[in-house]
This record gives structure tokens, sequence and C-alpha cells, in this order.
């Protein structure tokens, strides 16, 4: 008999039942009172758990649309961007500002390294630039960037804004917007939410929502935020169709989150990540990231030598588990293993222990049960 197939790559993560039973409602109009209610609850909830009296969106699209529409909102031709990038979603943003004629400057680490806070505040204090874009997690190297000092450092200049991309973070991390001083948070439904993949959701706080302000227009019109706020308030009114089962989706993943806690749940994750990276080193692998600036959310994870990427990821879902490839220089050398979500410790038991069959398959010499036993004394210690 096949094993289930646990699909455990950095998003999509594995979508909890009662989320899937949203998905799988009767469609309705989009005026149907009930889900206009329901779609005003998810909004005010997630204004209220991610803190900020700005505005929220949730817009179908997937999170490079919500870093575009970040942008889109908070720039205008020829202004100066700083793009601090940890890898590849960080340089992202580069192609998508020069696009825009925005002038832009990058610092970007070697991967596996964070740029320091300082650095950014040298540049910073050399010209005046329109926003900073930081990527919280990024996917490709699993390093977790500093998000709360550098908001605290970015709000020393007046006229700049901070967008953090929270694809890989949101809800795994602490992000509240305007207490830590975050112009623009943005993710996708596919990640920490444990939804699938379709919704962009963006919180803007005041600041950010003043910049689109003193644009009178902007050129692109499906993601201008003032095109979205009176929807937003009003989900009555249209702008473009609401993806219905998605919200309902949504909200489900915010009614899980509250019951488990937006703090307890970002405690699990610090808990779980620090467990899975303990034993996947107990078996002989590396993390990419450095230690103190790790993602909570997944894993890069360096294979030790001799071990061929292809056929250890064939024999690992074989074994049930799906991981994803290493990106750029590490692809070959490195696979990604998500850990986020709506995922409890039978996931992480399983993971682990079909990593060791899969070794030991390949004729690597581990001792089964090791990496298990590790993680289990981190869960419970
Ligand atoms: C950190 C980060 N930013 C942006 C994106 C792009 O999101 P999407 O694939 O939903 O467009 C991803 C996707 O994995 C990501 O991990």
């Amino acid at each position: 008999m096949e094993n289930t197939k646990l699909v455990m790559i950095p998003g999509p993560t594995p979508v909890a039942r009662s989320i899937q039973d949203e998905m799988g409602r009767e469609t309705v109009a989009f005026k149907d009172a009930d889900f206009v209610k329901d779609f005003k609850g998810l909004v005010k909830d997630l204004k209220e758990m991610w803190k900020t009296d700005g505005e929220c969106f949730v817009v179908a699209g997937t999170g490079t649309m919500a870093m575009e529409m970040a942008i889109a909102n908070t720039t205008k031709h020829g202004d100066n961007v700083l793009v601090v990038s940890h890898g590849y979603f960080g340089d992202r943003f580069i192609d998508m500002c020069e696009r825009k004629d925005l002038n832009v400057d990058v610092i970007s680490s070697e991967w596996g390294k964070v740029v320091s806070v300082e650095e950014i505040e040298k540049k910073l204090s050399e010209k005046e630039y329109a926003v900073v874009t930081i990527t919280h997690v990024d996917t490709s190297t699993g390093v977790k960037a500093p998000v709360e000092e550098i908001a605290k450092m970015v709000r020393k200049f007046d006229n700049t804004l901070l967008i953090v991309d929270g694809v890989c973070s949101t809800a795994s991390e602490r992000e509240y917007v305007d207490d830590m001083g975050i112009d623009v948070l943005l993710t996708g439904s596919q990640k920490a939410f444990g939804v699938a993949p379709g919704l962009a959701i963006l919180w803007a706080g005041s600041r950010a929502i003043e910049r689109r302000k003193s644009f009178t227009t902007i050129p692109e019109s499906y993601i201008d935020f003032e095109k979205w706020i009176p929807i937003m308030n009003d989900p009555m009114k249209y702008w473009g169709t609401p993806p219905i089962n998605l919200i309902w989706a949504l909200k489900e993943s915010v009614r899980l989150i509250k019951e488990e806690g937006l703090e307890n749940r970002f405690e699990r994750h610090l808990r779980d990540a620090k467990a899975m990276q303990m034993a996947l080193e107990s078996l002989g692998f590396k993390i990419l990231a450095q230690e103190g600036h790790r993602a909570v959310s997944l894993s890069n994870v360096i294979y030790p030598e001799g071990i061929d990427d292809a056929q250890f990821r064939k024999i690992l879902a074989e074994e049930g588990v799906v991981v994803a490839g290493g990106l750029g220089a590490y692809a070959g050398k490195m696979f990604r293993l998500g850990h986020m979500g709506n995922i409890d410790s039978h996931h992480l038991v399983c993971v682990i222990a079909a990593i060791e069959r899969a070794l030991y398959k390949l004729g690597v010499k581990v001792e089964l049960g090791k990496g298990v036993g590790v993680l289990m004394s981190e869960l419970l210690g």
C-alpha cells in the first residue's frame, strides 16, 4: 500500500479539513447577505489581530501580486527604492520596481547571512528613499530578517515607508503592523494561513494610505488601494468579483488561529522549527541560515556529502513526504522543508521518520530513530 502523501513544501501547506470544507461549499452571490457579513467580519478580525487602524485588503491574486500592489500604491515614477534582499524573493522586488521606472538600490547578503540594520541605516542616511522593501523570511534561504529593529530604525526617516513581504512569515511570526511600525505587510493565503493558493492579503497603515492619497491616481487599476477601500469597508459594493469560497476558507483559518491564539501560534512555530532543525542536524544535514536568524516557517537543509538530491527527494516522496528543491546556487545541494501553518506533531514525527527511511534506503549509515528521538525530546522538553 502506498504511503499517504504529506505535502511539506514551503507553500502550499497542508489544508485542514475544516478549511477544505469551506472551499467545497456551494458558492453564493457575492451580494448574499450572509457572505457580505462573513467578509466584513474577516476584514475586521484581520485588522484587529494584526493591529492596524489603517486598512486591510483581501483580494484574488498571489503573493507576487501583493508585492506589486504594495509598490504600486506607495511609489511614483522616479522615486528611490531600497531593496534589502536575503535571496530569490527579495530580489523579485528589483525587476518589479525597475519596470516601474523607480530608481532601485539593493543591499543583499550572501545566501544564508543577514544584512545588518546598521548597513540599511547607513544607506538611508545617504539619500531619501520613498520605500524600503524587506522580505521577512526569504523562502530561498530560510533567513529571517530582524523586521522589528528595521522598522524602528526606518521610522527615523519621515518620508520613507517600510514594505514587509510576509508571504513566508505572516501567521507564523510576530508582525503587528502599527505597533511595530510596518507600513505595508503583505502575504498570500497558501503558507502559514494554511489555505489553498489564490488570495493576496495586505495590511496598510495610515502612512501608506496617506501616501496613496497624495497621488491623484496610479497607472494600475485592479490593485489600486483606492478602488478596494470602499469594498473592504462594505463588501456589498463591487470592484472585482471576490473569490467567495477562498474568503470563507480564510475566515475558517482565522477562526482556527483565534482558537489557538496568535501568540501561542508563534510560540508553536518557534518550538517546532527548533526541534525540526535539531533533528535534521542530528542526521548529518546542515541548515543554511545563520544561527539567530533562522526562519520558523521552513528549513533550508543542505545535504551531507554524497547524497543525490533528485534520488533523495524521489525516495522521500515514495516514503510519503514531498519537499521542495533548492533554488539558485543551492539547486541540487539543498532541499526546502515547510513546517508552517496548520500542522501538528504527527506531521513532524512522520517527516523526520520518512527522512530517516529515505537515508537508509540510499545506503547512508543512519541510526534509525535518532532524528525522531531528538525531535520528540525537543518537542516535549
Ligand atoms: C517570501 C515570498 N515572497 C513572495 C512569494 C511569491 O508568492 P506567490 O508565489 O504566491 O506569487 C513567495 C512564494 O513562495 C515567497 O516565498
